[in-house]
């Protein structure tokens, strides 16, 4: 990437006020120049050509293609596929995710959280107090529970580390072949079939793509072995709804725990809010860290000034 001598930023977060944002990114950049937009189209009297990078979350579509000299769309989350939907996204530009151990940290309670609320059964003993009485027989066998997760990436493999320290069998999917000492990962059709065949529990941590899209759909619940658990942290688009709720219905999986949506916030009256066997949460498995996130930003600028490869690069054609 070409050095900059004073970049100057647009930060936009969708449906917020980004001076917060713009404060955090300057306090480890003072020199930089940092606008939003003004009810999401540029300010007036802003030169469309003085932007040099975008950080942002959910940009209105078409904003990217009116500044003629982008250099870089650094994305504020893990995932890109709020950038890559744009139709009309400049396709020569740079993009960049975020990549914040805090995040790793974050996902990893929320992934530990929901898998031992299955596994504990949790909600049978919440459920217990209208009786006034405990069930009898109570046994964990952690051994008896293996846990595949889909997607090895940054959250993923820290997510697996976490479990498997725990004392869970874990397995990983991946794209590419990769090493993660004592988890066994996986790649290509094959290998997901083996997993999901021997998982009881799947964590969905993959990013959305055109390979990935739909992908927790009938085919993969039958696989499961029956009573299986699903924990998607990654897309409300890996999951095909009508699917689902029928794997729920017939008992398949026993329970899903969802922190994504097709529609985000979840819809009222959407079918999910009520099910007794579905637990949302609403996208806050991993948080975007306003102190880690910004200096991680300003980190970004930092190389793009000096005309260094900055952390994160996505490739487009993979979509992630
Ligand atoms: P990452 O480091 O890019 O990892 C993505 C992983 O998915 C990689 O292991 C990659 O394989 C694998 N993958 C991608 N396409 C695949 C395919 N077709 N077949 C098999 N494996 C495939 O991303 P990350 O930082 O871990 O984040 C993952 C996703 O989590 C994000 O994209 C976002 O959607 C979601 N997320 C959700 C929240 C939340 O709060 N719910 C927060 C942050 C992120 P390779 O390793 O071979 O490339
Ligand atoms: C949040 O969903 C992210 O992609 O970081």
């Amino acid at each position: 990437m070409p050095a900059l001598s004073a970049p100057k930023i647009l930060v936009h977060v969708r449906n917020t006020d980004a001076t917060d944002w713009i404060d955090g990114i300057k306090r480890w950049a003072p020199d930089i120049e940092a606008v939003q937009l003004a009810d999401d189209r540029l300010p007036d009297g802003l030169d469309p050509a003085s932007i040099d990078i975008s950080v942002c979350w959910r940009m209105p579509h078409g904003l990217h293609a009116q500044l003629p000299n982008l250099k870089l769309i650094q994305s504020m989350a893990a995932g890109v596929d709020h950038i890559l939907s744009d139709p009309r996204r400049p396709a020569e530009v740079a993009i960049a995710r975020l990549v914040d151990p805090w995040m790793a940290r974050s996902m990893t309670h929320h992934v530990v959280s929901q898998i031992l609320r299955w596994h504990r059964t949790l909600d049978r003993f919440d459920a217990c107090k209208a009786e006034e009485s405990w069930p009898t027989n109570v046994i964990f066998d952690p051994d008896a529970v293996s846990i595949g997760i889909l997607g090895m990436g940054v959250l993923g493999q820290a997510a697996a580390r976490a479990l498997s320290a725990l004392g869970f069998p874990v397995k990983g999917w991946s794209r590419s072949p990769k090493s993660v000492e004592g988890i066994d990962v996986l790649n290509g059709a094959d290998g997901l079939d083996g997993i999901v065949r021997t998982s009881n529990a799947v964590v969905c941590l993959l990013p959305l793509t055109t390979e990935t899209a739909d992908i927790l759909n009938a085919d993969l619940f039958a696989k499961m072995p029956s009573g299986g658990f699903l924990l998607n942290v990654g897309r409300g688009g890996h999951v095909v709804e009508a699917d689902l709720l029928a794997a729920l219905e017939s008992g398949q999986l026993e329970a899903a725990s969802l922190d994504v949506f097709r529609t985000e916030p979840l819809p009222k009256g959407h079918p999910f809010w009520r099910h007794p066997k579905i637990w949302p949460t609403p996208h806050i498995a991993s948080e975007i860290n306003l102190p880690t996130a910004t200096r991680a930003f300003a980190e970004t600028i930092r190389r793009v000034r000096a005309g260094e490869v900055p952390d994160g690069l996505i490739d487009p054609e993979k979509g992630y």
